[in-house]
């Protein structure tokens, strides 16, 4: 084994890094206390059958949004059991973005042998509909990051999911959070605003540093060995978090931390740990489940972009190309087609990973496409990136 591997899993300090991980689900939401309070009064009726309920939660990156609402979704179902049968679906409309595919998504998650195609979305929706009463379920379902759908289509999918009784002697079906980092509720048509109400919606503020310190803590305690991150290390993740009150940042910033102590084959993780990584990942975290769910030659296309983006602000598509099928060479990969590498930079585009735009070239004779990032960090993607093509 190469020497300067020889540290890494030493377990100096780390006794199981899964709790570092944002996409792990903490056992409880630390310091949300009220807004929880908050959510639950929303849907004070939902014990009772034939009721629906409904919610708006809005907020910054990183505030807790996705994590809260499933948290709810998952109490609110336990709590209510003896009662009413709560299934709670969950759809991240940022990877679903059409109508079409966040109701196959829904019937999928209720019905795994629901068909991948051929029919309408009102028949996809009264097969919704029918598997929920066939089995008298009622459905919390959470349409997280709707922004991306709204942009896409308009409310028109909510028109309709709200609509899911209308003509038949039932009601309650579906209760329903709609999760944004935006104020939707303003984009949306009267009918379905007043269906909402001012009163439902909880928008949640960025994190201070003391609630950020507790989520760091929550993490520490149960990734690390006692004592190996200290009360005041906590406190300082917990300030250089709360620049962006993001929850992810706390997390990525103690995790990277306590990687770096570790690496240092120290016991303990100390300030310089924790100053030398806030300088290094300047704190802009992309969510990695999105580039796990990336095709492969959609992540190659992406690294080959990071790469470029990490020193200038932009690039052309026609030198995007040129570096994929490099990075494709670098991880022995057959490069796809032309029509199928601008297939790939539309889906990038689509989830919100970069922006493209036209421009008038500056020499020669036609226009130039050229893509940019500027809503996340081309250097910390890259490594995210590299990892996930690694494995
Ligand atoms: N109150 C909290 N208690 C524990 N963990 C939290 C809390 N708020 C956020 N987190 C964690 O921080 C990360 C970001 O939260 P998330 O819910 O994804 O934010 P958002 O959806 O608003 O961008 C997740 O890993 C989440 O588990
Ligand atoms: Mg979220």
């Amino acid at each position: 084994m190469a020497d300067y591997l020889k540290r890494i899993g030493a377990g100096l300090i780390l006794l199981d890094a899964t709790p570092l991980s944002y996409d792990w689900v903490p056992p409880e939401i630390v310091g949300r206390g009220k807004e929880q309070e908050a959510l639950a009064a929303m849907f004070a009726a939902i014990g009772t059958p034939g009721i629906s309920c409904r919610a708006v939660i809005t907020g910054n990156v990183g505030c807790g949004k996705t994590v809260l609402s499933r948290a709810f979704g998952d109490d609110i179902s336990r709590h209510l059991s003896a009662i009413r049968t709560i299934t709670t679906v969950h759809v991240n409309c940022r990877n679903h973005p059409s109508i079409a595919q966040v109701l196959q998504r829904i019937a999928k998650t209720l019905d795994e042998r629901w068909p991948d195609r051929g029919f309408s979305s009102s028949e996809v929706i009264q097969g919704i509909r029918r598997n929920l009463r066939t089995r008298n379920q009622h459905m919390l379902l959470i349409l997280d990051e709707i922004d991306h759908l709204l942009r896409r289509e308009g409310g028109d999918l909510l028109y309709q999911l709200l609509r899911i009784d209308e003509g038949r002697d039932e009601s309650g079906t579906l209760s329903l959070i709609l999760v944004s980092q935006e104020q939707v509720l303003d984009q949306l048509e009267g009918a379905i605003i007043s269906r909402f109400g001012k009163s439902n919606h909880l928008a949640l503020k960025p994190y201070t540093s003391e609630q950020l310190t507790a989520i760091a803590s929550q993490r520490a305690e149960l990734a690390t060995r006692h004592g190996a991150v200290s009360e005041s290390i906590l406190t300082l993740i917990g300030q250089v978090a709360a620049e962006s009150g993001d929850a992810r940042v706390a997390i990525e910033l103690l995790e990277a931390s306590v990687k770096s102590a570790e690496m240092d084959g120290s016991r303990e993780v100390e300030i310089q740990h924790v100053d030398q990584e806030r300088k290094d990942s300047k704190l802009q975290t992309v969510e990695p489940s999105l580039v796990n769910e990336l095709l492969e030659h959609e992540k190659l296309t992406l690294l080959a972009i990071c790469r470029r983006l990490r020193r200038d602000p932009e690039i052309t598509t026609g030198d995007a190309e040129k570096l994929y099928k490099v990075v494709c060479e670098e991880f022995s990969a057959k490069p796809r087609s032309h029509t199928t590498f601008w297939k790939n930079i539309k889906s990038l585009e689509s989830r919100g990973l970069m922006v493209t735009r036209m421009a008038t070239a500056k020499a020669g004779r036609g226009r130039t496409q050229y893509i940019s990032m500027p809503d996340s960090l081309p250097g910390t993607l890259e490594k995210r990136l590299e990892q996930a093509l690694n494995q």
